[in-house]
């Protein structure tokens, strides 16, 4: 991987399974390592770059691929970017990975694999019971599919490990691909 190039950890996974806060812990541990670190967040993105959409299969799609468009701009000009979307479907998935590697960054697939009953249980914003009593049509892991990624760089256990042992799979994944390093010559003020 060419040195200047950043790299894109992409969490997967339902809602609730530990995305965002996987990467609230992930990325002052990249800032600490020198890296300069966006994070494109479902929830966020979805209240400014993707307002409006809704969560149909196409409306899922678009929201999927500007979250890939932005984080690919990024990415080859150096930045770690940290995504944290559902990001339901395998394909779109697939092709966002395929426009960042065409660029030459690293895409790091990481699947946050709680179940859905692990996530229905903790329920932090109480939509599966919305979901449950039919107040939510369409509910991803309910009555809405999730396609888990067959071969992802790093498989967490997001249902039942800690979240230090979830970041501690990802730091090693990245020293073990040299994109630390390469992220923090790429992110250095000179
Ligand atoms: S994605 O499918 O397009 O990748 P995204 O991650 O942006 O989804 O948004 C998911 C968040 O939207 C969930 O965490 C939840 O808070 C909320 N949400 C509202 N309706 C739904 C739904 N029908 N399915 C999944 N999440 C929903």
């Amino acid at each position: 991987m060419s040195s200047d190039k950043g790299f894109v950890i992409w969490f997967t996974g339902l809602s609730g399974s530990g995305k965002s806060t996987l990467t609230e812990a992930l990325a002052p541990v990249l800032r600490e390592r020198g890296c300069r670190v966006e994070v494109l967040d479902g929830d966020v993105v979805r209240t400014n770059l993707s307002k409006g959409l809704g969560f149909s299969k196409e409306d899922r799609d678009t929201n999927v691929l500007r979250i890939g468009f932005v984080a690919n701009l990024l990415a080859r000009n150096g930045v770690a970017v940290i995504t944290a979307a559902i990001s339901p479907y395998r394909n779109i998935r697939d092709r966002v990975r395929a426009l960042v590697e065409a660029d030459g960054a690293a895409f790091v697939e990481v699947h946050a694999g709680a179940t859905v009953e692990q996530c229905e249980a903790r329920d932090v914003k109480g939509l599966y019971a919305e979901a449950r009593a039919g107040n939510l049509p369409g509910f991803t892991g309910v009555d809405d599919p999730y396609e888990p990624p067959l071969n992802p760089e790093v498989r967490c256990d997001t249902g039942s490990e800690p979240v230090q042992q979830s970041l501690g799979r990802i730091l090693a994944y990245l020293e073990s691909r040299g994109l630390l390093r390469a992220a923090v010559a790429a992110g250095m003020d000179s």
